[in-house]
């Protein structure tokens, strides 16, 4: 191959590259290690050079820049750990290995759930109880000391929190957990460092070189500029996205926190440390990264500031370059941003399948709340049909909570289009979520309230947002009913919709709001900690009571789920290649959402509202629907003619049988 990457500046070709680091980084490996490297190399370098000429190609220097990203490719393949590259082998062979239905997440601090990284391992019989297959631990590395913004604040990227382990365990954990069939995932804090990284200790000496590692100013004028078109992300926490500081004399860019600092990956040196990082990570045993924040990483005066073209172009690039090292890496995307700009994180156009494989499903989390909120589910079918389809390589991560607030992303042309008005409905799903609405079932606490543009996102547990803790509190049977039978729909639907399910760790269970966070100085500002508890064992240890035991709630729960795990995993038609069309179903109580493609047709209906709805049978006949159907959870057959009922908070996930010669019902399709 002799494509050359150069633009007008002598003749290097990617051969000529290439032979460089065989002859450098790779030259003690084997012929086919070398063998391999070149084929991967050959593979993904155009898909690595088409963002990195858009992102860095006018710069004099390119050529250098381009091969100092190589060499650091090549480092990393040549220290990648045996089982790794056997690992690669395995995904290649098999890279859809990540959309299967058997896929389950779960998500949780290691200290909260288990004390440390040791602890994690002692507790994977519970996981594999539950069915996990993936595993995301929250922020485990180096955090700065005291606030750290729930360890998104990264003091150092090469070394773990030491209160939860050192390196060489959280290797060994992701080892173990992948002998149990577990896959590791751990966040990346990519859009900035805290101001004790390094970095930044370095640029606060005063050396010019580090200081541009970051965005700094000498004066107003830029960041006045700037701030006319940017949103505030943490108004509470720190007004304006710039901060002051006076041993430099110069105004920092500060999106989140005052402690941590933004990127500058217009500069290389700043793609070439996280690129090594990425690849340092990989090589641990780390499968996913979550990269966060990704929105944010470049900057463009007169915007937002938020998805930029470069952001997905960084992306891209990285995601090539960590193809050619370490391809069983998968990286997710936390874009928690507007319906339109979020399909463009699994890639677009010439990018599709070539950004990040997987990205955080954040409007169906808010279209679920929104549908149990109105006990309508209008908004959120048609929200849901007017987002593109996602690209075959890639899978959302569905989820109904995680550690960060809910900010209500339902678009004023969505909300128009059922009717409604954009700002109300957030205004009410506020209102309704914090329990100041009316009747409302929900326990939740205000963040993060801006009066300048009305916002008002929610914390809150799943459990305590869907009712159960004013239910537990009043003793109300009826309402803890309604509760559970809201947890479990919410766990229904993101286990049905394609892509990996996140359990978020004591959902499961039906853990509360937790205020302990009041107590403890470096967490009482913040009150996303409401609904990050620690994990409750004397509750899971009920997990197994028997039904008819007058067992308790968690016990309920946990074992519904469970049956819900078993029933995802038994439906091969779930996989995260198949469509996923929300559907009317003609009643506006019910969700229909239809998974189709050659695996097979499942329709999932759901019922969001507290009394029995009913689809005609007509409506499921005009679906496809016409013949045996059969609930896949329960495996019993369902009675759709002349309607099909379904109780208070009821789902199903329909599947049609046809009957053999001799009368028994045969196969799906
Ligand atoms: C992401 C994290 C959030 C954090 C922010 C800044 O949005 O999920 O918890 O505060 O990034 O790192």
């Amino acid at each position: 191959m002799t494509t050359a990457f150069f633009r007008g500046r002598g003749p290097v070709s990617t051969n000529d590259l290439l032979q460089r680091l065989l002859q450098g980084p790779l030259r003690n490996l084997e012929p086919i290690e070398q063998e391999l490297f070149r084929l991967r190399f050959e593979l993904c370098l155009n898909d690595a050079l088409r963002p990195l000429g858009k992102l860095y190609g006018e710069r004099k220097d390119y050529e250098s820049v381009v091969a100092r990203f190589a060499e650091i490719v090549a480092h990393a393949y040549a220290r990648r750990p045996a089982d790794l590259r056997l690992l690669d082998l395995r995904r290649e062979a098999q890279p859809d290995w990540f959309q299967h239905s058997t896929m389950i997440g779960y998500v949780c601090y290691a200290d909260r759930f288990a004390g440390s990284l040791d602890g994690v391992a002692e507790k994977i019989p519970y996981l594999r109880e539950l069915g996990v297959t993936y595993l995301h631990l929250m922020p485990l590395l180096k955090p700065r000391p005291g606030a750290n913004d729930g360890g998104y604040a990264v003091m150092s990227y090469r070394q773990v929190n030491p209160d939860l382990g050192t390196m060489d365990d959280l290797a060994a954990l992701a080892a173990h957990l992948r002998d149990e069939g577990i896959s590791l995932c751990i966040d990346l804090v990519c859009n900035h460092t805290a101001k004790e990284h390094r970095w930044a200790q370095r640029a606060m000496d005063g050396d010019a070189a580090y200081q541009d590692y970051y965005l700094m100013f000498a004066d107003r004028t830029l960041p006045d500029r700037y701030e006319q078109a940017l949103p505030e992300v943490f108004p509470d926490f720190k007004p304006g996205n710039f901060t002051y500081y006076e041993e430099i004399e110069r105004w920092v860019w500060t999106t989140f926190h005052e402690y941590q600092w933004d990127l500058n990956y217009a500069n290389p040196a700043v793609f070439a440390e996280m690129l090594d990082i990425i690849l340092f990570l990989a090589n641990q045993g780390v499968e996913v990264l979550r990269m966060d924040a990704v929105a944010f990483m470049w900057k463009r005066m007169g915007t937002d500031c938020q998805n930029q073209p470069e952001a997905h172009y960084l992306l891209q690039a990285f995601r090539a370059l960590s193809r050619i090292a370490a391809p069983a890496l998968l990286l997710k995307a936390e874009a928690i941003v507007a319906p339109e700009r979020l399909i463009h994180y699994l890639g677009r156009g010439l990018a599709a399948n070539k950004e990040c494989e997987l990205a955080y499903h954040n409007q169906l989390m808010v279209l679920m709340w929104s549908a149990l909120a109105e006990r309508r589910a209008v908004l959120m079918t048609h929200a849901l049909q007017q987002m593109p389809e996602t690209p075959s390589g890639c899978a959302w991560v569905t989820y109904a909570r995680c550690h960060d607030d809910i900010g209500w992303a339902i678009s004023d042309e969505d909300a128009a289009g059922v009717g409604l008005s954009g700002a109300m409905h957030r205004a009410f799903l506020s209102d309704f979520y914090s329990g100041r609405f009316p009747g409302s079932f929900a326990r939740g606490a205000t963040f993060q309230f801006n009066p300048r543009t009305g916002d008002r996102r929610i914390n809150g547990s799943m459990a305590s947002l869907a009712g159960l803790e004013v239910a537990q509190e009043s003793q109300d049977g009826q309402q803890i009913e309604f509760a559970v039978r809201r947890i479990l729909l919410l766990h229904n639907l993101l286990f049905a919709f394609g892509g990996i399910p996140l359990i978020y760790m004591g959902d499961e269970l039906g853990l509360p709001n937790d205020y302990s966070y009041l107590n403890d100085a470096n967490l009482a500002g913040d009150n996303r900690w409401i609904h990050r508890p620690r994990m409750d064992w004397n509750r899971a240890a009920d997990r197994r009571a028997n039904r008819q035991d007058g067992q308790s709630v968690a016990a309920q729960i946990f074992q519904a789920i469970l049956s819900l795990v078993a029933a995802r995993k038994a439906t091969p038609a779930l996989h995260a290649q198949a469509g996923s069309h929300a559907i009317w179903t003609g009643n506006d109580h019910v969700f229909g959402l239809l998974r189709d493609s050659p695996r097979g047709r499942v329709l999932v209906l759901a019922n969001v509202s507290e009394e029995v709805r009913a689809v005609s049978g007509q409506r499921l006949q005009e679906l496809g629907f016409d013949s045996y159907l059969v609930d896949l959870i329960s495996g019993k057959l369902v009675e759709s003619w002349p309607e099909l009922a379904l109780e208070p908070y009821e789902a199903f996930w329909l599947g049609r049988q046809s009957r053999t010669n001799e009368g028994r019902l045969a196969f799906f399709d």
